[in-house]
């Protein structure tokens, strides 16, 4: 499939975008110095904190660092859970909510299962999506345009 130009000029803190890359969903999120401040701090709750897994396949090698991204506060993440390719949904709330870690500062849940991602896209543990999401290879065409694969 051909690379997909995004541009992220008007993205706004907080904000995700989704396009499409060789038919997956891929997501955009301009994270706020909140939701990076909050992963850190997840670090023990999560399957693979530091992003060691198979990095050929989920997570290029210039993302494989505290935020999983290029830029700190720009998330690139395909949008399909490691278990059984459902899609999960987000969930930036932070708060109680049932089978979610006190402190957890919002990010991903899959449907399907019950699988719980952090907004940097780290799988939480004991769930049954064995991976972190999958950071697609992208680079900057500059300081606001994105090319995906
Ligand atoms: Fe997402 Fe099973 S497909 S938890």
């Amino acid at each position: 499939g051909a690379p997909v130009e995004v541009d992220i000029s008007t993205l706004q803190p907080g904000e995700m975008r989704t396009v499409e890359w060789r038919g997956k969903p891929v997501w955009i999120l301009k994270r706020t110095p909140e939701m990076l401040a909050s992963l850190p701090k997840l670090d023990n709750q999560v399957a693979d904190p530091k992003s060691e897994r198979n990095p050929d396949e989920f997570t290029p090698e210039y993302c494989v660092n505290e935020h999983r991204s290029r830029k700190p506060e720009i998330l690139v993440a395909v949008g399909i859970c490691t278990h059984l390719g459902c899609s999960p949904s987000t969930k930036f709330v932070p708060g109680p909510q049932p089978s979610l870690p006190d402190d957890w500062a919002g990010g991903f849940l899959c449907p399907c299962h019950g699988s719980t991602f952090d907004i940097a896209g780290r799988v939480f543990k004991n769930k049954p999506a064995p991976d972190n999401l999958v950071v697609p290879r992208h680079m900057y065409l500059s300081d606001t345009k994105i090319l995906i694969g």
